[in-house]
């Protein structure tokens, strides 16, 4: 038997970025039509397609935007460490109004895309699992903990669910010797968001974002029910990236920290 798409509407923030215009064309099985939205321009809509132009920021503009959607991909927000205006607009903001809007409309389930900067001041010699302390390496990394506490809260109180996924880095292949460890594939990712959506129960769980790399700094142990099962391996990269870069001194951020040279960030004056 053919399985039909999980969901009806699939809202999909952020997706004029990087993520989001790879998840608008791999996410599309996952649901009859997809509402795509962000502040930034986004290529015109196909048949199954909404394109709804809305700064995060906005209380209304984001309840309407959530309305009618019974899954969201939350990928909008400032992606890097930057002025703590922009962050407090997108990140802080951004997270309350999507939270309010998705408690007054349905509780559609949310995979929220944390990041590893919100553990970054953790050393890579340590292996971290669901219930390691928040380490952020800037107040990116801080605005992303407390993105994780909104899901929690809302968690706790109503019983809005959320996939917390503290992406390491989604990119189509790692981009230096770090990323050894946090790389997630494309595919990877998406299977992710899917089983998510697919579980019977999901809950609010934290989930490290890696492919099934050989290097390893997380153990996903307490999310095995949602049945991931991530399959690439960065490994296959290694021998092409020695070749084309020198490994970081050892004293190096991008050896030390699992949130590499992003602990080097300044604080941004506003
Ligand atoms: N790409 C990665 O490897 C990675 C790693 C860790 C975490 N993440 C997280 O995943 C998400 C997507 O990452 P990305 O690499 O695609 O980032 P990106 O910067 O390419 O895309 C983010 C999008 O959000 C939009 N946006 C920002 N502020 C907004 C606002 N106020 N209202 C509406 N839209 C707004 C931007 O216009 C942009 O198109 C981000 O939340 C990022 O923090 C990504």
């Amino acid at each position: 038997m053919t399985e039909g798409p999980l969901l009806n509407r699939l809202l999909i923030t952020g997706a004029a970025g990087q993520l989001g215009r790879m998840a608008r064309q791999k996410a599309r099985p996952l649901a009859r039509h997809i509402r795509l939205s962000d502040v930034a321009d986004l290529a015109p809509a196909d048949d199954h397609e909404e394109i709804v132009s809305c700064d995060l920021g906005d209380k209304e503009a984001v309840s309407a935007l959530v309305e009618g959607c019974d899954g969201i991909l939350h990928l909008g927000g400032i992606s890097v460490e930057d002025h703590f205006s922009k962050i407090l607009n997108s990140n802080i903001v951004g997270v309350f109004n999507l939270y309010e809007a998705a408690r007054h409309h349905g509780m559609p389930r949310i995979i929220f895309a944390s990041s590893n900067h919100a553990i970054g001041f953790h050393k890579q010699d340590v292996q971290l699992d669901a219930s390691a302390m928040m380490r952020p390496d800037g107040l990116y990394g801080v605005s992303k903990c407390y993105g994780e506490n909104m899901a929690s809260l809302y968690h706790d109180k109503f019983g809005q669910e959320t996939l917390i996924v503290r992406i390491g880095s989604c990119t189509p292949e790692p981009r230096d010797h770090r990323m050894l460890a946090t790389w997630l594939s494309e595919d990877d990712f998406i299977s992710l968001i899917t089983c998510a959506f697919r579980a019977p129960r999901l809950g609010c769980p934290v989930v490290y974002g890696a492919s099934n790399n050989d290097a390893c700094w997380w153990d996903n142990g307490a999310a095995k029910y949602l049945g991931w099962c991530p399959k690439d391996n960065s490994e296959e990269f290694r021998t092409k990236l020695d070749r084309e870069q020198q490994r970081p001194d050892p004293n190096d951020a991008r050896s030390l920290y699992q949130g590499g040279v992003f602990t080097e960030d300044p604080i941004y004056p506003d």
